[in-house]
């Protein structure tokens, strides 16, 4: 289908929009992202369907990478966009580059050669010529940091990208990308796109606990419902047709729903899926990703979905936020019996954030 010459207008409903980081930039509070699902298990019509979906109940902000389903993601999302006639300047675009679409020496990674080609490329197969933000996929421990941040720098300045950010890089190889960025007086990551979920807390909230305050990080949130897990779906066994069912990626993870670790997992969502029906009348897909918006160090949490009417499902989400009382966090916190311990002070008493007792 030809491209829509309709300009089809954005109306954020009941979204609320968070600044991303230290940036201008506003975010909605969930956005959608294609791994897996878009261009890999859902492609054609189907696509459309669940970004008009999404885009109709205020979600402007979609994530891909160059990695997934080897480019086919961005050719959908792409292909989608212009179709349905969204205006470019309506909407917040995230593409990521690290694992690269072909293998070669210089195929991936972060040198300054992949960087540049990458983005290149992923604009090309995106059909646009800017994304909003560009995220290092990992770390690459193998290129000098100053290499990569100039890489990303030039990226911004060709106008290829307006802010750049990581993805599961350590806290240690975000502060350092910082270093670098205040020694050239160039421009540092703006957010770090990290797995947060119920049953992944230690890296989002511990570790990078004191970049949110030294540079006032902003995270774009990764799996908030652990795969599917946290809908759940899994309860009972694995559904046909889900995604721990198709895809043999995930063979380790059905395999340690058998173990202890995994029976335990379930267990605790059962007992979140008890408290979400009978004291929220809601769902625990839509008690799980409310958890992860109350952060207040979250800017976005990405939904992924293989149907509209997953991405309506989870938006439930949002009347569940404000009833998430202290009281109701006090249950959930007790049922999963996960917090991370904040590092020692040795008897000190903390201080808030300016510093006062
Ligand atoms: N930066 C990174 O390294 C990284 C890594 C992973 C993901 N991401 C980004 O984060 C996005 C979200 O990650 P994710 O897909 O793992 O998120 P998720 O929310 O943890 O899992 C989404 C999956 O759960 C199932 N699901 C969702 N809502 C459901 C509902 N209401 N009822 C039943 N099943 C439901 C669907 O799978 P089935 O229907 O197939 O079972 C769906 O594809 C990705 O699309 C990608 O943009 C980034």
């Amino acid at each position: 289908m030809a491209t829509s010459t309709v300009q089809r207008e954005f109306d954020p409903k009941n979204m609320p929009f968070r600044r991303l980081g230290s940036s201008g930039l506003r975010v909605p509070l969930f956005s959608l992202g294609g791994w897996l699902t878009l261009g890999g298990s859902v492609v054609g019509d189907p696509v459309k369907e669940i970004i008009k979906t999404a885009f109709e109940a205020g979600i402007n902000m979609f994530d891909t990478a160059e990695t997934y389903s080897a480019g086919k993601s961005e050719e959908e999302m792409g292909r989608v966009i212009r179709e349905l006639g969204f205006r470019r300047s309506d909407l917040v675009i995230t593409t990521k580059i690290f694992w690269g679409v072909r293998k070669g020496p210089n195929a991936g990674g972060l040198s300054r050669k992949h960087v540049i080609e990458g983005t290149q490329e992923s604009l090309a197969r995106l059909g646009l010529d800017y994304v909003d933000i560009i995220f290092a996929h990992r770390p690459d421990s193998n290129v000098p940091m100053e290499e990569v941040v100039r890489a990303f720098n030039f990226v911004i300045e060709k106008g290829w990208a307006f802010y750049w950010g990581t993805s599961e890089w350590s806290a240690r190889e975000i502060e350092e990308a910082h270093h670098v960025a205040d020694k050239f007086n160039i421009i540092g990551p703006v957010a770090e796109q990290c797995q947060h979920n119920m049953f992944h807390r230690e890296r989002p909230e511990k570790e990078y606990a004191p970049l949110y305050k030294k540079y006032d990080i902003g995270t774009t949130v990764w799996s908030p419902l652990a795969g599917g897990l946290l809908t759940g779906k899994y309860n009972d066994g694995i559904p046909e047709g889900s995604r721990l069912a198709t895809l043999p990626m995930f063979k380790n993870t059905v395999d340690s729903l058998q173990q202890d670790e995994g029976k335990e997992k379930i267990r605790k969502v059962r007992e979140l899926t008890k408290l979400a029906q009978d004291e929220l009348h809601t769902t625990p897909s839509a008690l799980a990703l409310a958890w992860v918006a109350k952060n207040p160090n979250t800017s976005t949490v990405i939904l992924g979905a293989s149907s509209p009417e997953q991405v309506t499902d989870n938006l439930k989400a949002l009347e569940v936020l404000p009833r998430l009382t202290n009281e109701i966090m006090e249950k959930i916190e007790k049922i999963l019996n996960n917090k991370p311990v904040p590092p020692t002070n040795y008897g000190r008493p903390a201080l808030d954030l300016m510093g006062r007792l």
